[in-house]
């Protein structure tokens, strides 16, 4: 069995807590026989900044390049509000990033049975549900140029962003959907607005292209973005894997997260393109925040962090069935009744972030 090299960065608040959850899961895999890891720890955000006075030290940027995958909890939190806007907790994390060109962010919204009394929507829509957003993560309007405020000469001000895509950039993140939908049910639906931005009519194109060159067995169906928004809460079970740029992605993978209950339950990866040892640049790590409100407490939910492991398996090692062992052991604590309190409803009693943990890892 392959020994693969992770780099752990728990980062602030509830990061450590649930890094912590991620480490009896590790030890698990390993008794198990389905996955050998060596791990190394390093900080990350505001426990960065009041080590090395900055979020992401050049030496723990240089473990991420060296290691098979990275694996995050959380930065961020009250006690670094006064930091500098360059230097604050979430610019090493963006830093991260942006140096590692992790492009495909990857976010599933799964509705597991044992939770679908927590979503927003009534449970004959969400059961069942497993929708995975695939969103281009460092183009679009967050980046483009011109990005200004300026003044008019009556006083009032003008404020500038621009969307840029290019074809390569439109090209990578298709190819990454296409993939995964060859492994899932084998449809993409892609959203864009064609119909009012010229990226909208590129991003089209070179999505169709793409498909006709090299996916004819994957089914593709356009969807406009505002209409992909009404669509993802009238019947979400209609989607598979959905590609989208940054903005759209954004707010779309907000929706389909809300499908699903707590924010303690959401994984996500960040993918790069291979590497010269065929790996893949990877960065998996919960969708939520530090959490101050709770951190220190044994009260996060390790699930999104326990699942975002999962998805390491799956997307970097090839690890199929060791990621659906695991998917499967999370499933099997829920549905044998363990909850954290951010899960547990009213009048139901709720379990700690170990012991969370450990019942997954018990499961496995
Ligand atoms: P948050 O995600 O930390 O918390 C929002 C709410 O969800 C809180 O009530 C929290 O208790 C709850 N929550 C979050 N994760 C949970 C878990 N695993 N188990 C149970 N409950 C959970 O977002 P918020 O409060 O807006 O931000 C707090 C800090 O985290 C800020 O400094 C923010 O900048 C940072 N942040 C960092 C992110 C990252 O590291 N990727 C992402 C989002 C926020
Ligand atoms: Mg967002």
């Amino acid at each position: 069995m392959a020994t693969y090299k992770l780099l752990l960065l728990p980062g602030d608040g509830i990061g450590p807590e649930v890094a912590g959850g991620l480490q009896v899961v590790l030890d698990a895999l390993k008794d198990t026989g389905l996955a050998s890891f060596e791990t190394e720890t390093d900080l990350v955000g505001g426990c960065a900044i009041d080590a090395h006075g900055v979020p992401l030290a050049d030496a723990t940027l240089q473990r991420a390049k060296d290691a098979d995958a990275i694996l995050l909890g959380a930065v961020g939190g009250p006690k670094w509000a006064g930091v500098s806007y360059e230097n604050r907790p979430e610019a090493g994390l963006l830093r991260l990033r942006k140096d590692l060109d992790l492009f495909a962010n990857l976010r599933p919204a799964i509705c597991y049975p044992a939770l679908a009394e927590a979503s927003a929507l009534k449970r004959e829509l969400v059961e069942g549900l497993d929708i995975m957003i695939v969103r281009e993560l460092t183009g679009g309007v967050y980046f483009g140029e011109p990005k200004e405020i300026t003044n008019l000469p009556d006083g009032s001000k003008r404020a500038v962003d621009t969307q840029v895509y290019t074809t390569g950039e439109i090209e990578r993140i298709a190819h990454v959907a296409f993939d995964l939908a060859g492994k899932r049910s084998g449809r993409v639906a892609s959203a864009e607005k064609h119909n009012v931005m010229k990226t909208g009519v590129l991003w089209k194109e070179v999505v169709t292209r793409v498909h006709s060159e090299h996916y004819a067995n994957i089914e593709l169906e356009h969807v406009l973005a505002d209409n992909c928004a009404m669509q993802l809460v009238r019947r979400p079970k209609q989607f598979d894997v959905l590609v989208t740029d940054n903005l759209f992605g954004d707010v779309l993978s907000d929706i389909a997260a809300m499908l699903t209950g707590s924010l303690g339950m959401l994984p996500s990866a960040s993918l790069g393109a291979v590497d010269e040892k065929g790996l893949r640049r990877a960065l998996y790590e919960p969708v939520h925040g530090s959490a101050p409100d709770i951190a220190g407490q044994d009260r996060a939910n390790p699930i999104a962090m326990i699942g975002s492991l999962a998805m390491c398996l799956r997307y970097s090692f090839g690890l199929g069935e060791a990621a659906d062992a695991l998917d499967g052991a999370i499933t099997d604590a829920l549905a044998g009744g363990a909850r954290t309190a951010d899960i547990a409803g009213e009048g139901t009693s709720a379990i700690g972030t170990k012991a969370m943990a450990e019942t997954i890892a018990n499961a496995l």
